[in-house]
Formats: structure tokens, C-alpha cells, sequence
């Protein structure tokens, strides 16, 4: 079942996060560093303005999704601070991508304001990748030996981007009527 996370989902998706950190090359994060603070950061700011889902079964929570304004006008059209997490061994059963579609159509349907969403996602997260693409992300671009894999070697990342379907940003081009 998915539904939006409250402030008692914290333990359970600090523990989560800390399971899902222990496979190689997945977030960014050692599960040492899944503090309390990480989680009370980005569920504070999802909270406050963006989108938290989890995915429950049976009282526990095994897939969670985070996003967030970054907090300023001039970006307050985007979602950002994106990560989503499913548990081990659960994955491959279709979590991810239901969790990733509900924040999608929840953008579309309730957050009109919103017309893009970004993420980081490392170049040699192939599974994690697809998963965005097929949802209808673009890879934008590489920032070169970014991020650190669990060989400790400096890898590519990937800023994928997707825009709201149709609606877009208004038009800054000049229309064919005004060049006329
Ligand atoms: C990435 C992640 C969220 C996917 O969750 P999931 O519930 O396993 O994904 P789903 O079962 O919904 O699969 C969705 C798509 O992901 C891709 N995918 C998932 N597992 C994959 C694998 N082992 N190999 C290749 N592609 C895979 C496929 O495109 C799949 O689509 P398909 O089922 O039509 O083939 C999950 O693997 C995870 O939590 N990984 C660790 C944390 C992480 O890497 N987070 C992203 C950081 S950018």
C-alpha cells in the first residue's frame, strides 16, 4: 500500500535507508552516515514542501521517496533532493516503479506549480537508471568522477531530469507572431 509518510514513519525509514546503505553502490550514503539528522532533514523538508510516499506491507515500510523545493523563487518550479530507497529483499516486485509513478502523477495532478523534477543517479546504477528513463527521465549531463563507488573509485554521475508532460514552462522564445 502506498500512502504519504508522517512524522511516525521516522524510525522506520531511518532503518530503511540504514538497509538499503549496506548494498554496494546504490545512495550515496554509507549506512553509518544514514543519521538521524539525514533523515529528519529530508523528511522535514519533504514535509514542508514536496512529496514523501512509502510503501507499507503489513506495518512495515519497505520502499520510501522523498522530493523537495529547493526553498527559493527563482527554483520554485522544481523538485528536487530526490531519493528513493526499497529494501532488499523485496526489490524487483514492482515497488520502485509504483512509488516513483505515485510521485509523478501526484506532481501532475496537485502540484501545478511544479514543472520539472531532478536527480542524481551514478552512471553505474544501471537498475536505477532505467527505472528513470522508462518513467521519462532524460540524462542532461555527467559531472565527471563525482562520486565515489565502493572501490573507492571516482565515478561519472548522471543529472536526469523530467519535465511536466505538455504544460511546460511558459514560452521565453518569442512566438512567431512577435518576430513578424
Ligand atoms: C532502484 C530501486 C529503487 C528499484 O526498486 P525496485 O522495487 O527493485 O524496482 P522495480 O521492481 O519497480 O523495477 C523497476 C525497474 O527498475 C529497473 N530494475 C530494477 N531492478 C533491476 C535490476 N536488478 N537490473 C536491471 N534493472 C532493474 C528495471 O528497469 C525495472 O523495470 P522492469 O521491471 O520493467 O524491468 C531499488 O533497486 C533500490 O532501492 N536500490 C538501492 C537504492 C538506490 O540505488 N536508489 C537510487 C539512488 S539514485
Amino acid at each position: 500500500m502506498i500512502r504519504t509518510a508522517v512524522a511516525g514513519d521516522r524510525a522506520q525509514v531511518l532503518a530503511l535507508y540504514r538497509l538499503v546503505a549496506t548494498i554496494p553502490d546504490g545512495i550515496a550514503r554509507t549506512p553509518e552516515e544514514v543519521s538521524e539528522d539525514y533523515v529528519d532533514g529530508f523528511m522535514r523538508r519533504a514535509g514542508a514542501d514536496g512529496i514523501e510516499l512509502v510503501w507499507e506491507e503489513g506495518g512495515r515500510i519497505v520502499g520510501e521517496i522523498h522530493a523537495s523545493c529547493p526553498g527559493i523563487a527563482a527554483l520554485a518550479h522544481l523538485l528536487t533532493d530526490l531519493t528513493i530507497a526499497v529494501a532488499p529483499d523485496v526489490q524487483r516486485r514492482g515497488i520502485g516503479r509504483a512509488l516513483f509513478q505515485a510521485l509523478l502523477d501526484q506532481v501532475v495532478e496537485s502540484m501545478p506549480h511544479i514543472h520539472r523534477v531532478e536527480l542524481f543517479a551514478r552512471v553505474s546504477n544501471q537498475k536505477a537508471r532505467s527505472l528513470y528513463q522508462s518513467l521519462g527521465f532524460v540524462e542532461e549531463g555527467r559531472l565527471r568522477a563525482r562520486v565515489n563507488n565502493s572501490h573507492g573509485i571516482a565515478e561519472d554521475d548522471t543529472l536526469m531530469g523530467w519535465l511536466r508532460p505538455a504544460a511546460g514552462l511558459p514560452a521565453i522564445s518569442p512566438t512567431p507572431k512577435d518576430t513578424a
